[in-house]
């Protein structure tokens, strides 16, 4: 029988409700207590989960002694100060992406972690889908056996849909979040102007940032860069050598659409993302084998990404096996993230089509 691991949980809203508490209670561990400043819809929470305690800020959930790990789910801005303050108190934890939102705040968080030898395990469950390893195996495999040839280019594409996948309200009371403005901790040299979009980027896109440094290893460069989510963000990378392109619009529709690319020589695979909240929706890997002229599909066993995340920190406080991704993957995410805005503000050549 494994220990049994007590979890504190911060923030009462949709990530906690939907995913971590279902799944920590699944994973049998124990939540003495949850702490949101919208304390009422904590109360409410508490008890629809049998979570013994609800406090209205976290700093009393941290004295409790007994709690051997958190999970935090709220917003981007608080994840850093949070999770320092959560380390500080002796206490592993898992942060829901962003790491942070600027990349001199995640290497603290780095050391945090570090002095108080505990995990800091950040939130990007897609690389915890079964087809995400899949893939992962298969490019492997290729690059050892030459199978496909050489990598042409890698693309991500996001372009929204239906993640929810439910028509339950979630719990909560009448009760407003916490008034006061919130530091939304931007980069020092990000002008104000660029603010609200660079959040939704360092949001949205660092999923594909963080599911192709899972299977490709980080980035080289910053090619070209435009950000601009809700019309569009068309970013080229130099991935190692390869030529990377990400491209993510919020679009309507009730279907999910999101896929990894990697095209070769001689084939490609693609791997499609499930929305991230259905729990019972696999992802899928299709590879065209060119030399063969036969496409295949892997459907693995389905395990919710969302789960399989949860018990891999788990694993790690129990087995002391390294995060997934590790801190500095993390980070490396927020670094790729500002590289790209730091791109695009350093303008573009345009040259006119001269007919
Ligand atoms: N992994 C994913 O696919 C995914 C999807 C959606 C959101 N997220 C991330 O999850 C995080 C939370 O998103 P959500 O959808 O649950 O948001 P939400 O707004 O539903 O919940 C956030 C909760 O945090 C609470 N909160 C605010 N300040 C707090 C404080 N000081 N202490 C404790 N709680 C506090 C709010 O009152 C709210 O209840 C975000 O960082 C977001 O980026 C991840």
């Amino acid at each position: 029988m494994e220990p049994e691991i007590r979890v504190g949980v911060i923030g009462a809203g949709r990530m906690n409700q939907r995913a971590h508490i279902p799944n920590l209670l699944a994973e049998k561990c124990e939540i003495p207590a949850i702490a949101d400043p919208r304390f009422e819809t904590a109360k409410l929470v508490a008890d629809a989960f049998r979570i013994e305690t609800a406090y209205g800020y976290y700093q009393d959930l941290l004295d409790r002694e007994e709690v051997d790990a958190v999970v935090v789910a709220v917003p981007d801005p608080l994840h850093a100060q949070i999770a320092m303050d959560a380390l500080e108190a002796g206490k592993h934890v898992f942060l829901e992406k962003p790491m942070a939102t600027n990349s001199g705040d995640a290497p603290r968080m780095l050391d945090a972690a570090h002095r108080a030898g505990k995990k800091l395990m950040v939130g990007y469950q897609r690389r915890h889908d079964p087809a995400a390893e899949i893939t992962k195996r298969l490019m492997t495999e290729f690059a050892d056996t030459g199978e496909l040839g050489r990598v042409i280019s890698m693309e991500w594409r996001n372009y929204g849909g239906d993640w929810l996948w439910t028509v339950d309200p979630l719990i909560e009371s009448k009760d407003d979040p916490p008034q006061e403005a919130l530091d939304p901790r931007m980069p020092p040299w990000l002008p104000q102007e660029l603010w609200g979009e660079f959040s939704v980027v360092n949001n949205g896109l660092a999923h594909g940032i963080d599911l192709m440094q899972f299977v490709a290893g980080r980035p080289t460069a910053v090619l070209a860069a435009f950000p601009a989510y809700h019309t569009g963000t068309l970013i080229v990378l130099d991935w190692n050598g390869v030529r990377t392109l990400i491209h993510a619009a919020s679009t309507e529709g009730s279907v999910w659409q999101e896929w990894l690319e990697v095209r070769y020589e001689r084939g490609w695979l693609r791997f499609a993302t499930p929305p991230a909240l259905h729990s019972n929706q696999p992802g899928s890997v299709e590879v065209y084998r060119g030399s063969k002229g036969i496409t295949e599909r892997y459907e693995p066993p389905h395990e919710w990404a969302f789960r399989r995340e949860i018990r891999h920190f788990l694993a790690c406080i129990r087995n002391d096996v390294p995060e997934s991704p590790t801190p500095q993957e993390a980070l490396d995410t927020v670094i790729v993230v500002e590289a790209m805005f730091r791109r695009a503000m350093a303008g573009q050549a345009t040259y006119d089509i001269a007919y």
